[in-house]
């Protein structure tokens, strides 16, 4: 963990993957926009949104384009964007992805809009963007956020102790009328073809069971750990919202892979065969890291046959 870091509750040394998580970000960038579309849709004019666990700020960015988009407004008025990360370069890196955002009307037209610097749709987003530097898991979350109109947290609760708690506390920074949004869960992501001709078929199944006993550890053995022994949307239930349900969305990048999908591919196999290592056979190991190894006959980034499949889930209710 860096020097700048507000409390987090595992091992991940969450600075060192900022490059991969931007390339994360460009590549769930169009998907993300339409969720943000979705849940900016009813938000009241100059609304209050806080993304909480902001990462390299591919959301935060979505969030600033859409909210821009909807309320073309003078900056006195404009709408205000709040990042929250316990780490202060992934703090920095998605303000200043979100400040870059730019108002661009409708999905697939950000990039576009951001590849040309020119145009109505390019000057810099009215959105008013803050960073707080905090830990999620902490009880007085209200009183270091704004009252908001939206609160979106995506991958990061799963990695606070008290899951629940940290629900309760996020549905307590809501206006009456305000939505909590929590994207968790969904279907593992998917690169690799089942036969790689190397090793025995099937690998990225095992190296993903695998990356599961390994989270089912780091939970277990987390300081104040509590389980939640039921989903995201009974969470949300327990925590006083209301109309409470669920939608996911998917990310589709067939082959043959592009550069960035095939960069994805190295690194998301790199960090599972890391992080995984112990738990595996000497067969999947030795596949695995042949896999990932630049100079070697199997290396993914040759091959054209690996893609970018995944779907998330958001759970979703308001606040009564
Ligand atoms: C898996 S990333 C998710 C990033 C982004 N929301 C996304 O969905 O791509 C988890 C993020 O949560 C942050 N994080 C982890 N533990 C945290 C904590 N206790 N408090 C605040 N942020 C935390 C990490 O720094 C990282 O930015």
């Amino acid at each position: 963990m860096s020097a700048m870091s507000a409390h987090t509750h595992d091992d991940v040394n969450w600075a060192a993957k900022l490059p991969s998580m931007r390339r994360a970000d460009a590549l769930f960038g169009t998907a993300l926009r339409a969720v943000a579309d979705r849940l900016i849709r009813d938000l009241p004019a100059q609304a209050t949104v806080i993304d909480v666990g902001s990462g390299s700020g591919g959301m935060s960015s979505a969030l600033a384009s859409a909210l821009a988009a909807r309320d073309r407004v003078r900056e006195a008025e404009a709408p205000a964007l709040v990042l929250l990360d316990a780490v202060e370069e992934l703090l920095h890196a998605a303000a200043d992805a979100a400040r870059a955002a730019r108002p661009t009307s409708a999905v697939g037209t950000a990039a576009a809009g951001t590849a040309s610097g020119e145009g109505p749709e390019s000057a810099a987003t009215p959105v008013r963007v803050s960073t707080v530097l905090a830990d999620a898991a902490r009880a007085d979350l209200s009183s270091l956020l704004p009252a908001a109109d939206l609160v979106w947290a995506s991958s990061v609760l799963h990695h606070l102790p008290d899951q629940q708690k940290a629900v309760d506390n996020l549905a307590a920074v809501l206006r009456p009328g305000g939505l909590l949004a929590v994207a968790e869960g969904g279907l593992d992501t998917r690169c690799l073809p089942w036969d790689l001709g190397v090793g025995e078929p099937g690998l990225e199944a095992r190296l993903i069971s695998a990356r599961d006993a390994w989270f089912g550890e780091l939970r277990a053995g987390m300081e104040q750990g509590v389980r939640m022994p039921y989903g995201w949307p009974a969470a949300l239930n327990a925590a006083g919202l209301t109309g409470v349900t669920s939608f996911s969305y998917l990310v589709d990048h067939p082959a043959p892979a592009s550069r960035q999908v095939s960069e994805f591919a190295v690194e998301r196999v790199s960090w599972l065969t890391e992080t995984v290592r112990d738990r595996l056979t000497d067969g999947d190991r030795e596949a695995a890291l042949s896999l990932i190894d630049p100079n070697g006959p199997h290396y993914l980034g040759h091959r054209s046959d690996v893609y970018l499949l995944s779907t998330s889930t958001v759970h979703y209710g308001w606040c009564p």
